[in-house]
């Protein structure tokens, strides 16, 4: 035949197989091709390699799991590394993502290996009915599985039994410990998220400096109605090299960011506020007691600073009373005072920052 000849075929030609039955059009079941055994069926040599094939995938696989429950609790979560072709990254989810893909990975191949080698790999057929099978052919079906069970040969490989319900179970602990506590182990090390939340990194003679830029601020630059937004040094802008972690930085900003302002010291009411400030430069905490806000509107003429979100409005002039709106506390002042001309942290806060709820715990 030519290739350009064009082949038509009768749908009225009918294949060798055939048959008419009952007036209907049927074909004759092919039936199954015929079993070929495999090696492990004919050499007990081969199996008992398969065998050992097998267990050792479940094996990795349980000491990924065991290795990922170790990392999720002892590694340091900021631990940094550089990897090549990839540069700096985070390790710590590196250790985990390895242990997790061993540990999935070890049970996919195991049980895979073991189907493919020992598990019993002849055809079975079942007839489909319309109603539920009669006795005798349930009967039949239960005769096939339990067939299945002893040529599976569980009772003679108890190593198989034994890793696959290891690897099976230890596999699900990295799963509760992912769904009781995310992927932040600090859940485990530190039990209480409201003292995480309310922990500001400010220390003892920490400067204060100008948020992004960084630059420490001299006490007397200041003019009367100054705001600036200050960060610790060292959290403000971006991450540096031997400076701290970007997620530290941004914890920081999420707890330590701070309101400076520079009032007439006559117009401040509360002893405290003036003594806690410098020649009236106070420093205030940024994130509102209603539920954290950044509060960043400041009104010169009131001295009213307003939290944008639901318009809590706290009183400068009276140590940052609430006079209004659904704030329930004042914001917590840092006390400051001066080190060669610049202004620094006379100490941490006094008291939690942020939302009321982050202290109940
Ligand atoms: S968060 Fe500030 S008023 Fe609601």
């Amino acid at each position: 035949m030519s290739d350009d000849e064009i082949v038509v075929h009768d749908p009225h030609d009918k294949p060798a197989t055939y048959v008419e039955a009952d007036g209907l059009d049927r074909f004759e079941n092919p039936g199954l091709p015929p079993h070929r055994p495999r090696r492990a069926d004919l050499d007990e040599g081969a199996a008992k390699r398969a065998e050992r094939q097998v267990t050792t995938m479940f094996g990795l696989s349980m000491l990924g799991a065991l290795g990922f429950i170790v990392a999720y609790l002892f590694v340091d979560p900021n631990l940094r590394g550089e990897i090549l072709l990839i540069g700096e990254m985070n390790l710590y989810h590196l250790i985990l993502g390895l242990t997790m893909a061993v540990s999935l990975l070890g049970i996919g191949f195991g049980a895979v290996h073991w189907a493919k080698t020992l598990m019993p790999d002849t055809e079975v057929v079942e007839e489909r009915h319309l109603q539920a099978s009669d006795q005798a052919a349930r009967d039949d079906a239960a005769g096939v599985l339990s067939d299945g069970y002893r040529g599976a040969q569980l009772h003679r490989r108890p190593m198989l039994l034994l890793t696959a319900g290891g690897a099976l179970s230890l596999f699900a602990l990295p799963m509760a410990l992912q769904v009781a506590g995310g992927l932040d182990p600090n859940i485990w090390r530190d039990p209480s998220p409201a003292e995480m939340l309310s922990r500001t990194v400010w220390k003892k003679g920490m400067r204060l400096v100008i948020d992004p830029s960084g630059t420490p601020i001299r006490a007397s630059d200041l003019t009367q109605g100054s705001v600036i937004h200050v960060m610790p040094e060292g959290y403000a802008g971006a991450h540096t090299e031997d400076g701290p972690s970007d997620q530290e930085i941004m914890t920081a900003k999420a707890t330590s960011s701070v309101l400076l302002v520079k009032m007439n010291p006559e117009d401040i009411k509360s002893a405290k506020q003036r003594d806690w400030g410098v020649d009236g430069i106070v420093a205030y905490s940024k994130i509102c007691t209603h539920v954290g806000c950044p509060v960043a509107l400041y009104e010169r003429q009131t001295h009213h600073l307003l939290c944008p979100c639901h318009q809590s409005t706290f009183d400068m002039t009276n140590d940052c009373e609430v006079i209004f709106g659904p704030a329930k506390r004042p914001l917590p002042q840092l006390r400051i005072t001066v080190e060669d001309g610049y202004l620094v942290a006379a100490d941490g806060f006094a008291e939690p920052v942020g939302p009321s709820f982050w202290e109940r715990g």
